[in-house]
């Protein structure tokens, strides 16, 4: 790459359960394109989502990638990808798209990412957040512990915390028992983590009913996308 870091830009994406959004972002994180959206597609199999990665991509500028995926990343495979297909297991995404957008690409957890856009770097941060799946991710002063799994760990009444508020949950039981139970789901991460914070993100944030504690506030969707600079520092 023959061009300098001052001017390196960095399509960010982040594939949902529902939408597939990117935007370019320079050096220092601020956007320099419109978000665009495509609807994720089903089944979502890898050749699919790249499909779309790619239809997205070719209409933008950009000298490296950071991919936000809603499942577990780890040393660049995909290793759980409950919300979208089983095809992802072992799957190599950073790899394939390295191939084929012949630019750098960096892949890491959806909420991780989101996480970075959101935390100030002081303290233990806990992020959740509310979409297709049930998201989290655990920072310490800034340090990251990759990969924390709070959506699929017991919650209540046999159910995990994905199954209990996850987007499926709230169309089928309504608004006011899901606030109740994310209510419940605050109270309890509070006493497990003791977080100085915690940063709400995710599109049914917007369902959100009840006023939140002092140490609780709701970010932007947009940052699941900004935090991906946060990979090439
Ligand atoms: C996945 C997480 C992801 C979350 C939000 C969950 O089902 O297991 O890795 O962060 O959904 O997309």
């Amino acid at each position: 790459m023959n061009q300098s870091n001052e001017s390196l830009r960095t399509l960010a994406v982040d594939i949902g359960g529902s939408g597939i959004k990117v935007m370019v972002l320079d050096t220092k994180g601020n956007p320099i394109s419109d978000r665009q959206r495509l609807k994720t597609p089903n089944p979502a199999k890898p050749k699919d989502v790249i499909d779309t990665i790619l239809t997205l991509a070719k209409e933008q500028e950009f000298d490296r990638v950071s991919v936000g995926f809603p499942g577990v990343v780890q040393n660049g495979l995909i290793k759980t990808a409950v919300n979208l297909d089983d095809d992802w297991l072992q799957y190599d995404l950073a790899t394939s798209l390295t191939q084929l957008l012949t630019k750098p690409v960096k892949v890491a957890n959806d909420a991780d990412i989101q996480g970075f856009g959101a935390i100030s770097g002081q303290g233990v941060e806990l992020v959740i957040t509310l979409g297709t799946g049930f998201g989290s991710a655990l920072f310490i002063n800034g340090r990251l512990v990759p990969n924390l799994e709070m959506g699929h760990h017991p919650f209540r009444k046999g159910e995990t915390y994905e199954e209990q508020l996850g987007r499926a949950t709230l169309d089928k039981e309504g608004v006011k028992k899901w606030n109740n139970r994310l209510q419940k789901a605050i109270a309890h991460l509070g006493h497990l983590f003791n977080y100085d914070i915690l940063y709400i993100g995710g599109g049914e944030t917007d369902n959100i009913k009840f006023d939140l504690p002092s140490n609780a506030k709701i970010i932007p969707n947009i940052l699941g996308l900004l935090g991906g600079i946060k990979l090439w520092n």
